[in-house]
C-alpha cells in the first residue's frame, strides 16, 4: 500500500509548501504530491487552486495564470494555515512561499518520489511540455519510467494522452471525479484507461471489491483520494487498493508492517510488480 502525501503532510503544515513536503518525507511518505498551475510567464508552480485567495488568506487575489511568477512569489502561502489551525500554527509557516516545481525538484530530486497532477491543463496550454522539460533538466524522465520516481496524474484524459504521446513510458494515473462517476461507471471505463495509464485515482467513496478486482485484472493501480483515518484505510486495504492519498501520512504508515519496504524502495517495488503484471498479460 503506497502512501502519497496529499499536498505534502497537509494536515500539519500549509499545503504545497516546502514545510509540508519536508514534514511528509520526515514522516515517511512514499510520494509527495504536487498540483501544478502555470503563471502568465510560463513558470510551473505548485498550488491546488487556480486562484490565489484561499491559501494566501485573501491577501493575493485572482487567477494564477494572470500573474507573473514574481507576483505569485510575493504571496504569503503560510499565514492562512496558522489562522485556520491555531492548534497546529508555527512561526515558521509565516511568509512561506508558493514553490515552483523547479524549486521542489532542486530540493528533493535526490531523495523523494513525486506524484504530479496537471491541474486545469486546458487553461494553461504548454503545461505538459513544460513538465517534460523539467523532468529532463533534473534527469527524472528515465527513473520515472523505470521506477516511478515521478508519476503523473490528471482528471483530464486529454492531458494524460498528450503526455503519453510525448513519452509512452511515463507512468500515468487517470483521476476520476466522485460525481458523476460510480464504481460501475468507472469499471466500464477501465479498458480504455488501460490504453494509456498504469492506474486510476478515484474518490475513496467509489471504491469497492468489484472495482478493485476489475482494476487488478487489467494491472491497473488503484489509488483513492483522500483517506485520513485508519478505519477507512483498513476497509480500502481489504477491498484491494494499492495506494492512498492522505493528509496524515504518519497515521497510515503506522499501520504498515515494519518489514515492508518504505519510501523509494516501496515505490520501486510497486513499479516492478506492475511491470511484471503487464508483461504476463
Ligand atoms: O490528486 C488526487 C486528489 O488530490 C484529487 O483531488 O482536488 O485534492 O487535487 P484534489
Ligand atoms: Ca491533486
Amino acid at each position: 500500500m503506497l502512501v502519497i502525501g496529499h499536498r505534502g503532510a497537509s494536515a500539519y503544515a500549509p499545503e504545497h509548501t516546502l514545510e509540508s513536503y519536508d514534514l511528509a518525507l520526515e514522516l515517511g511518505a512514499d510520494f509527495i504530491e504536487q498540483d501544478l498551475q502555470m503563471t502568465s510567464d510560463g513558470v510551473l508552480v505548485v498550488l491546488h487552486d487556480d486562484t490565489l485567495e484561499r491559501t494566501t488568506g485573501g491577501r493575493c487575489r485572482g487567477r494564477v495564470i494572470d500573474h507573473t511568477f514574481e507576483q505569485v512569489r510575493s504571496c504569503d502561502a503560510g499565514s492562512w494555515f496558522n489562522t485556520a489551525h491555531p492548534d497546529r500554527a508555527r512561526d515558521a509557516f509565516v511568509g512561506t512561499r508558493i514553490p515552483s516545481l523547479e524549486e521542489v525538484f532542486e530540493r528533493y530530486a535526490d531523495r523523494a518520489s513525486f506524484y504530479i497532477e496537471t491541474k486545469n491543463p486546458e487553461e494553461a496550454p504548454g503545461m505538459e511540455e513544460a513538465l517534460l522539460v523539467l523532468l529532463d533538466q533534473f534527469g527524472l524522465r528515465e527513473p520515472a519510467a523505470t521506477e516511478w520516481r515521478v508519476v503523473i496524474q490528471s482528471f483530464s484524459e486529454r492531458s494524460l494522452r498528450k503526455m503519453s504521446d510525448m513519452d509512452a513510458s511515463l507512468p500515468l494515473i487517470q483521476l476520476l471525479h466522485a460525481r458523476p462517476e460510480t464504481p460501475r461507471t468507472i469499471q466500464a471505463r477501465l479498458p480504455r484507461i488501460s490504453e494509456y495509464a498504469v492506474g486510476i485515482g478515484p474518490s475513496w467513496r467509489d471504491v469497492d471489491h468489484q472495482l478493485a478486482r476489475a482494476a487488478a485484472n487489467l494491472c491497473l493501480e488503484l489509488h483513492p483520494y483522500t483517506v485520513n483515518d485508519v478505519e477507512r484505510m483498513t476497509a480500502l486495504t481489504d477491498a484491494g487498493v494499492t495506494g492512498v492519498f492522505t493528509d496524515v501520512p504518519d497515521l497510515l504508515l503506522g499501520q504498515r508492517p515494519s518489514d515492508e519496504p518504505r519510501g523509494r524502495d516501496a515505490v520501486r517495488a510497486a513499479a516492478q510488480r506492475n511491470r511484471q503484471c503487464r508483461d504476463s498479460r
